[in-house]
């Protein structure tokens, strides 16, 4: 049975998966990977649709695999699926623009970190409702991090306690996230880098260790250890 979003709920949540998935080695894209016998994308969309805010989501497709997202999904959540871009920020921007203008509140949320609980989008969108333009959810970086030269020769160590590890969903005002999009210049890897670009302030909260992006072969391995875990 398809399960019902919220019609009261007032968060829409982009999911980009389009990419081609070519860390993770040879095979589909990579949202259509199996995870424990289930494509990545429907363990994020069952996660996502078990969070009471949201209202709509919207998966953003392989161009070629439109029609078999949709078909994959039905019985999942009702959801809404467009093609994709080149770039994540464009399959970004094309899931945006079907949002209606009277949902305030819009997550992005990467198909590949499809673990991520409910409770985390439940708290993105709720720092969001309490009046920050822009939300992250965030780790604390654990390794050192060295910045090198082109020849690999290091230049120096970076502080690690100012430094955080980003993850999504990312959440923001649906005004905040279509006027970064609209002025946004060269592509960035997320979308809170373009309210940034724009002067906005960007809010962390705490992330999880479930929301960790599944982008090489080791990290499918975690994942379903994971999913063992009572
Ligand atoms: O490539 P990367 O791992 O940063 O991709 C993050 C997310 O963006 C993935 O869920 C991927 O499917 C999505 N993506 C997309 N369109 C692209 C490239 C990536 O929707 N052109």
């Amino acid at each position: 049975m398809t399960a019902k979003l919220n019609a009261r709920g007032d968060v829409a949540v982009l999911v980009p998966a389009a990419g081609a998935g070519v860390r993770l080695g040879p095979g589909g894209p990579k949202a259509l990977r199996l995870l424990a016998g289930e494509p990545l994308l429907v363990h994020a969309i069952r996660r996502v649709a078990a969070s009471p805010s949201v209202r709509l989501i919207v998966v953003a497709a392989p161009a070629a695999e439109v029609e078999a997202v949709q078909a994959l999904l039905a019985p999942v959540a009702p959801v809404t699926v467009v093609a994709g871009g080149a770039e994540r920020q464009e399959s970004v921007g094309r899931a945006l623009a079907v949002v209606p203008p009277e949902i305030d509140i819009v997550l992005v949320h990467d198909a590949a970190r499809a673990l991520t609980p409910p409770e985390i989008v439940e708290s993105v969108a709720a720092a969001v409702r309490a009046g920050h333009p822009a939300v992250i959810p965030v780790l604390p970086v654990v390794d050192t991090i060295k910045e090198v030269d082109p020849g690999e020769t290091v230049l120096g160590t970076v502080d690690r306690s100012v430094l955080r590890s980003v993850q999504t969903p990312q959440g923001f005002r649906h005004s905040v996230l279509a006027a970064a999009h609209a002025s946004a210049a060269d592509p960035l890897t997320d979308d809170a880098g373009l309210v940034e670009k724009a002067g906005l302030p960007v809010t962390c909260i705490p992330g999880s260790d479930l929301a960790l992006k599944i982008t090489r072969p080791l990290d499918l391995v975690l994942a379903e250890a994971l999913l063992q875990l009572p």
